[in-house]
């Protein structure tokens, strides 16, 4: 029996991941943790039987701790519970489900501590990914990803030599505003919550709207698959069917298909390298029938070219670009601030980054609070 610890079990995927837990008789959870959604952890940690928990809002971890406290499970509070708990142990892997930079500390933490990592935290990657592949390799911890476009990868090139691999190609839904409205300035926070094929969290549907979650996956592969950002491309695949492919360097395309449902990633990540029956459907080509793909607007949608030139221009500037858009994310949906405003707030951080380099927590801390800082002035304007 595998014993697992999930980070932000109260989102998207850690909602999801408990469901394939449920099911499958070879997992079982012994710690989880949230950020200030204490009552749905509560309710989590008595059906899953999990040991320990943590609420990285230390407020909310105060408001809740009672409830912990009559079902005997201790509970942890703050960011530093976090870790805590991951250092406390007792488990054998960990789903690392936070949203956004919060992730990149607990990850560097779980692979510290030599565990197995089920990442879906791109953030990470993002922000730290030179750092958080170093610390695995010192650690030889093999990171299971758990983003359905880098376990297609992960998956196409299992059992491949990597000097076989010539280019990775990520495939992109294109999001709610593929063909229409033309002009983005105007779209709502509603709007943009309403994805076409997937059902995810508000920050990471959001940057699916923009492309910046394109944006990050492209790093994301770039750091997990060591492959250079001109090795990784980005296609629209409107039915999200096809995963995401590689190319060989003998011109095979290998392809991983199936349908677009959370579940099947993540229990990959959970059973790998073993599969399990999943509760997701199967997929029927007939029923979908075509499969149709386009090239990127990169003049609607910025934010993914942003990307690309941050990952360029090295040290922090991805973590500073990371920062920018989690801030302009944040306004948006509060509806301080326009859709277009999001790639405007990414574009003038990264034109006034004072880049560190990137070699450890505190100095990409520093990078990206700055970045933060720039951030909210430059919102402050588009506000006003
Ligand atoms: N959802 C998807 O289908 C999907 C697909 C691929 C990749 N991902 C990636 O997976 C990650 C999670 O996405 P999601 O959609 O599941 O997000 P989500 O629904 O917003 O859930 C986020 C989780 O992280 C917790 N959290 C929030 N802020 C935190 C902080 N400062 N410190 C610690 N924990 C914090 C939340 O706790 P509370 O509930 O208490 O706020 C919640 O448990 C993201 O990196 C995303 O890009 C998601």
């Amino acid at each position: 029996m595998k014993s697992i610890a999930i980070l932000g079990s109260t989102g998207s995927i850690g909602t999801q991941a408990i469901d394939v837990v449920s099911r499958l008789d070879s997992v079982s959870v012994a710690a989880l943790t949230a950020h200030s959604n204490g009552e749905l952890l509560a309710r989590q940690v008595r059906a899953t039987g999990a040991r320990r928990a943590a609420l990285s809002d230390g407020e909310a971890a105060s408001r809740h701790a009672s409830a912990f406290k009559d079902m005997g499970v201790r509970l942890f509070a703050g960011p530093e519970g976090v870790l805590e708990v991951i250092r406390g142990g007792g488990f054998d892997q960990v789903l690392n489900s936070i949203v956004g930079f919060a992730g990149l500390a607990p990850t560097l933490e779980i692979l510290e501590c030599g565990m197995g990592l089920a990442l879906a935290n791109k953030e990470s990657l993002v922000a730290g990914g030179k750092l958080v592949m170093e610390t695995a390799r010192r650690n030889g911890v093999e990171m299971i990803p758990v983003d359905s476009e880098h376990s297609a990868i992960f998956q196409c090139l299992t059992g491949e030599e990597r000097a076989g691999l010539a280019r990775i190609i990520l495939t992109a839904s294109g999001g709610p505003f593929r063909e229409a409205p033309r002009d983005l300035s105007s779209v709502t926070a509603q709007d943009a919550l309403a994805h076409p094929t997937w059902s995810m969290g508000p920050k990471v549907t959001i940057d699916s709207a923009t492309l910046m979650n394109k944006g990050l996956e492209v790093l994301e592969a770039h750091h997990l698959f060591s492959v250079e950002l001109d090795e990784v491309d980005v296609i629209i695949h409107p039915q999200s069917i096809i995963h995401s492919m590689v190319e060989m360097v003998d011109g095979s395309v290998l392809a991983h298909l199936g349908v677009p449902d959370m579940r099947i990633p993540i229990q990959y990540a959970l059973t790998y390298p073993a599969r399990a029956r999943c509760p997701a459907r199967f997929l029927s080509l007939a029923e979908v029938g075509t499969l149709t793909f386009d090239e990127v607007d990169a003049k609607r949608f910025p934010c993914l070219g942003l990307a690309y030139e941050a990952g360029r221009m090295g040290k922090t500037y991805a973590a500073a670009m990371n920062a920018a858009n989690e801030e302009a994310v944040t306004a948006f949906l509060a509806g301080r601030m326009g859709f277009t405003g999001i790639a405007e707030v990414v574009e003038e951080v990264l034109e006034t980054h004072e880049p560190l380099p990137a070699s450890g927590l505190e100095e990409i801390t520093e990078a990206e609070s700055n970045a933060r800082a720039r951030a909210r002035e430059s919102i402050g304007r588009l506000e006003a």
